[in-house]
């Protein structure tokens, strides 16, 4: 059930009403898979980390990290300390590590499996939970996909317990086309039911994301004009300021489609378009998610503009193909911006624009939803209203007003209602999204997960454009490091969404 707080009261105790995982308190453990590798170290634990630093995990929880690496304990450790954040205490730094364990194993031999169960036997039983049907374990993969269902199967087979309840979390890629992706969700569906499978899209987990859902139907006057009547056109834009330096040659695999569209914005587009699912439980969330999505024709290439980025203006930063690791007649693109659209009721007749690219000029992930013109005017058109929900840096939400110069002047002037979170919540911390995302496998709440039609209806849309890329070898257009992208992708949303770029001399600026 959710509640209405003010500021104060939800600074509070985290756990209240946060974690039926730690009221339950079932006795939980956590294998996490790869457990030397980035993901783990930068983002897996953390998050436990984080979940333990508020209570929300069981008390009976134990963290066993699987890998190949030969590391002892302690130098396993200082791997999980080093990203557990600069303002931890030692003490509860001591606390975390006590609850975690690192099994050496490798990936594809059975009795490795054993040795790993024994481990997890052994602590369950030292917990007095040895044979209760009331556990719970979960499986995190942090592993490249190569490995994938090599170590799903092992797990399967070897280590997941009919008694209780079994959780397996996995990470994108989910493959790299529809039906590449089929075959992954019917290896997977081999192995576990969908009701244990969490397939994480950490994007769902963001803060500002999160808040949608609230924002449109909390609020009468957000609903009520969200639709093709008031709304002109729609952008989702993700903006990175820097390349894929050290990791081009897993990126030229993937191409910026793959690695951020065709999963992150889409997954974005279908909270902001989908219609008010009949509850907020998992399945009611998804079926709307996922009715959006079929209502999506698959993406034209003549509705796309690709881009890939040269070295900047002054040459102090490298080209995508200058990375000795990205072939020298990498077509890959790093930039792209499409053009789609929704046949529905809701949203027929208004262009989606959805942009993304590395090495341009600033970090920025938003929603801009453009409005239409006033009719009739008293006034002359100035620009038009546009509700802007920055889900990174600094969440904020603001919408773009005319007023009246302040002051003797009639003048109209661009101003904005500004919801700027650092300002108006500065006593709370917005947690990492695989904070929020772990804890609500804890909970065994999938809302913010993906579902396998979902994932379906997404390769369908892009499929047919990913393989005529690939096959026509598209040409994209260059672009220098740290600039706007591609020349041409301003005038490109105009023509082909409509867009009306406000004045140049009108720059949102968050508060200080
Ligand atoms: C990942 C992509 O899924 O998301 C990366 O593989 C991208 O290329 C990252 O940088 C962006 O996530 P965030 O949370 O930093 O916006």
């Amino acid at each position: 059930m959710s509640s209405v707080s003010s500021t104060s009261a939800t600074t509070g105790p985290l756990t209240c009403g946060l974690s039926r995982a730690a009221e339950e308190d079932l006795p939980t453990t956590i294998f996490v898979f790869g457990a030397s590798g980035d993901l783990a170290k930068k983002k897996t634990f953390p998050a436990l980390f984080h979940l333990f630093q508020h209570k929300l995990l069981p008390k009976r929880t134990r963290i066993i990290g699987y890998a190949r690496s030969n590391l002892s304990r302690e130098d396993f450790f200082e791997r999980v300390k080093s990203h557990l954040g600069a303002d931890a205490g030692n003490d509860d730094i001591a606390a975390f590590l006590g609850l975690c364990l690192y099994v050496r194993g490798r990936y594809d031999v059975p009795d490795d499996y054993v040795a790993l169960r024994k481990v997890a036997e052994g602590q369950e039983s030292a917990l007095g939970a040895e044979g209760a049907s009331r556990r719970v374990r979960v499986y995190y993969m942090a592993l490249p996909p190569s490995v994938f269902v090599d170590v799903a199967t092992q797990i399967r087979h070897t280590v997941y317990d009919d008694a209780c309840t079994n959780r397996i979390v996995i990470e994108k890629p989910f493959g790299h086309d529809l039906e590449s992706s089929r075959q992954l969700s019917k290896d997977i569906s081999a192995l576990f039911a969908e009701n244990e499978v969490f397939r994480i899209d950490h994007y769902l987990g963001k803060e500002m994301v999160k808040n949608i859902p609230t924002l449109r139907f909390a609020n009468v006057f957000y609903e009520a004009v969200w639709n093709r009547n008031y709304i002109a056109n729609v952008q989702i834009t993700f903006k990175e300021p820097f390349g894929t330096e050290g990791r081009g040659g897993y990126f030229d695999e993937f191409g910026i489609i793959r690695d951020v569209v065709q999963n992150h914005l889409l997954q974005v587009l279908s909270i902001v378009a989908m219609n008010q699912p009949r509850s907020l439980g998992a399945e009611d969330v998804r079926d709307r998610k996922t009715e959006v999505l079929r209502s999506i024709l698959p993406i034209q290439l003549e509705d796309t503009l690709l881009g890939q980025y040269v070295a900047s203006a002054d040459g102090s930063k490298p080209g995508y193909k200058d990375d000795d690791t990205v072939p020298k007649d990498s077509t890959t693109a790093t930039f792209a911006q499409c053009v789609l659209h929704i046949d529905n009721d809701r949203w027929c007749g208004v262009p989606w624009v959805i942009k993304a690219g590395k090495a341009l000029d600033e970090a920025k992930m938003l929603i801009r939803i453009q409005f239409r013109d006033m009719p009739n005017a008293l006034f002359p058109s100035l620009a038009r209203n546009e509700l802007v929900i920055q889900v990174s840096p600094k969440e904020s939400v603001y919408i773009k007003t005319i007023v009246k110069e302040p002051g003797l002047s009639t003048n109209l002037a661009m101003s904005e209602l500004d919801l700027s979170y650092h300002k108006r919540y500065q006593d709370i911390h917005i947690p990492d999204a695989y904070a929020t995302l772990i804890l609500d496998v804890l909970n065994g709440d999938h809302s913010n997960f993906v579902r396998s039609d979902e994932l379906d209806e997404a390769w369908r849309i892009f499929t047919p454009l990913l393989h005529q890329i690939e096959a026509e070898k598209t040409a994209p257009l260059p672009y220098a490091y740290g600039s706007r992208g591609p020349e041409g992708a301003d005038e490109f949303a105009r023509k082909r969404a409509g867009y009306k770029r406000t004045g140049l001399e009108y720059h949102w600026q968050a508060p200080v």
